[in-house]
């Protein structure tokens, strides 16, 4: 079979990518197999570019993880979808727990933003500036920024990130946007607004955390195409698709129909631009501790062997 980013390109897509983190790069076979450029044009950092690695402390910035996966990125060819700037989860406790007003915290964010968007200006194909801004029932998730400075934390960041890094694609990334309901209601809304306000917005990411047998492409290419109609790109930003363990023969055929439709739908979406997986293999994926009882999420099983999701990708591409 083919590869997958070769795959993906051959399709029209710009990337197939995957998730990574720093500690797992010291493991020889893994990294082999992520360095091949016909199988991953893509890479996430999926830790090191969060708040809590990047500005431990007010003013102070560390880019040091970053900045190996930008390395490697560009010593094997990938695009990288920086990840993430402002977000409500790893963030340092100086953040969640400061007892912030609207005039003490936008120049937080704007710093934050600003400084990391910078170091990297000109390296990142785009951005997740604001990752998980809403609850599943569609209203604003009610985090530090937002009970705060209410949305307008929003476009503070976009604003920032558009000054320090104009070529950079600027998403807002979220979960539960792939079915129908108030969540894709509220995101769309959400978009129209920061449109109408002349705020720099230009992708909306569908992480894609799926159970096994709850995917249904119908109601996301609808989501998709809804965001798309509003000018803007989509993409699959954070696929896996986990299994309630043991997983039988049976459970590992569902996954394969699962990832497949899930890529197809990206392919008749045009401007659906690429599909990342959060971590290709099982060996490395967040799944397990997360989500205790489920696992086997990733298209590649813990000793790094293709499991049949691999052909589904393949052959949705
Ligand atoms: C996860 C990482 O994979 C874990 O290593 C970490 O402990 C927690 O975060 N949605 C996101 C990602 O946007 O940043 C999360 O990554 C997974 C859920």
């Amino acid at each position: 079979t083919v590869a997958l980013n070769t795959a993906a390109k051959a399709a029209g897509k710009l990337y197939f990518g995957t998730a990574t983190d720093n500690p797992e790069l010291t493991d020889k076979a893994y990294a082999t197999l992520l360095n091949n450029t016909m199988m991953f044009g893509q890479l996430t950092p999926g830790n090191t570019m969060k708040w809590y690695a990047t500005e431990p402390e007010k003013n102070v910035f560390n880019f040091t993880g970053g900045d190996q996966i930008v390395a490697l990125a560009k010593a094997t060819g990938k695009i990288i979808r920086g990840h993430n700037l402002i977000w409500h989860n790893q963030l340092p406790d100086w953040v969640t727990n400061g007892s912030w007003t609207p005039e003490t915290l936008a120049p937080v964010i704007e710093t934050h933003v600003r400084t990391e968007a910078s170091h990297y200006a000109g390296k990142m194909y785009s951005w997740d500036v604001i990752n998980e801004p809403l609850y599943d029932n569609g209203t604003m998730r009610a985090n530090v920024f937002y009970q705060t400075l209410d949305s307008s934390y929003i476009s503070i960041a976009l604003r920032a990130a558009h000054a320090a890094d104009p070529k950079a694609k600027l998403y807002i990334n979220d979960y539960n946007l792939e079915s129908t309901g108030p969540k894709i209601d509220a995101m769309v809304h959400l978009v129209k607004n920061l449109l109408a306000a002349g705020v720099p917005i230009h992708g909306i990411g569908f992480q894609g955390h799926f159970i096994l047998g709850e995917v249904y492409p119908s109601q996301l290419q609808t989501n998709m195409e809804r965001i798309t109609a509003l000018s803007l790109e989509v993409a699959v930003t954070e696929l896996d698709i986990r299994i309630k363990l043991p997983a039988t023969d049976a459970d590992l055929e569902q996954q394969k129909a699962d990832y497949m439709s899930v890529v197809q739908t990206c392919v008749a979406v045009s401007k659906c631009v690429g599909v990342t997986v959060w971590d290709y293999t099982d060996r490395h994926s967040w799944i397990p501790s997360f989500f205790p009882g489920y696992g086997e999420a990733c298209p590649w099983d813990v000793n790094l062997v293709r499991k049949p999701a691999y052909d589904g990708i393949a052959m949705a591409f």
